[in-house]
């Protein structure tokens, strides 16, 4: 395995910027396999190391996992010719570990998205027999009703004979809003779902994923490295 420089290895986990990592060993805070570090340039081999920051492994880390809130006006792809893209939310050295959004929001929905390179666990995030909660928060034109909420646990078959898994609605107030809870991700499916009852979405919002929930401190655009906390939550998925 080639060795790479400490700083690529610590900034690529998206906890830490290069700057920071310089702080950080200047400061004496890293160790590799019980030594402290001296230069950021030290190269180690990723696989083997054992890195530690403040005496908390950094867990072979060769995945960075980010939890950004997007703003509407993006897409959620890796690059567009034409157009903004998730990717274009972050700082350069994050742009190039190979991050993907796991699971698309449409360009003017606005929430939670998980940025990760760990291609694995993207994929059984998305996997329909893992049945990954999606909490979003909807306002609509008109107002939602209890028959509204029946016809989502029974499973809609929507116009085009896509039929849905049950999904929970609960209308909140004002009866425009509510939250949806689907256990898949078709394409366009919240908006598809209630533009079938004639109440088409005005906006749209994702909450949370699985066990991962929207950070009210992300102000849309913003981003943070998942907590500890949060990668062992998505660690049981696997
Ligand atoms: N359902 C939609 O209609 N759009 C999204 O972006 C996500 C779920």
């Amino acid at each position: 395995m080639a060795l790479e420089r400490l700083d690529k290895i610590l900034s690529g986990t998206g906890r830490w910027s290069r700057r920071e990592v310089k702080d950080l060993v200047k400061a004496g805070r890293v160790t590799a396999d019980g030594a402290v570090v001296a230069r950021p340039e030290d190269k180690f081999d990723r696989e083997a190391v054992e890195l530690r920051v403040d005496g908390e492994a950094v867990d072979g880390e060769r995945y960075c996992y980010l939890m950004l809130h997007k703003p509407g006006g993006v897409l959620s792809a890796t690059e567009d010719p034409k157009q903004p893209t998730v990717l274009d939310l972050l700082p350069p050295h994050l742009r190039r570990v190979g991050l993907f959004p796991v699971g698309r929001l449409d360009k003017d929905t606005e929430g939670l998205l998980l940025l990760t390179n760990d291609g694995p666990l993207g994929h059984r995030l998305l996997a329909p027999k893992k049945h990954v909660d999606k909490v979003y928060f909807v306002r609509v034109e008109g107002r939602l009703d209890q028959e509204d909420r029946r016809a989502f646990r029974t499973g809609m078959v929507l116009g085009d004979g896509l039929r849905c898994l049950p999904a929970e609605l609960e209308v909140l107030e004002p009866p425009d809003t509510g939250l949806v809870t689907l256990r898949e991700g078709k394409y366009h499916q919240v908006k598809r779902m209630l533009a079938s009852r004639g109440k088409p979405v005005t906006y749209l919002k994702r909450l949370s994923m699985g066990p991962l929930r929207l950070d009210p401190e992300l102000a849309p655009g913003a981003w943070r490295p998942l907590t500890q906390g949060e990668r062992q939550e998505l660690e049981r998925l696997r």
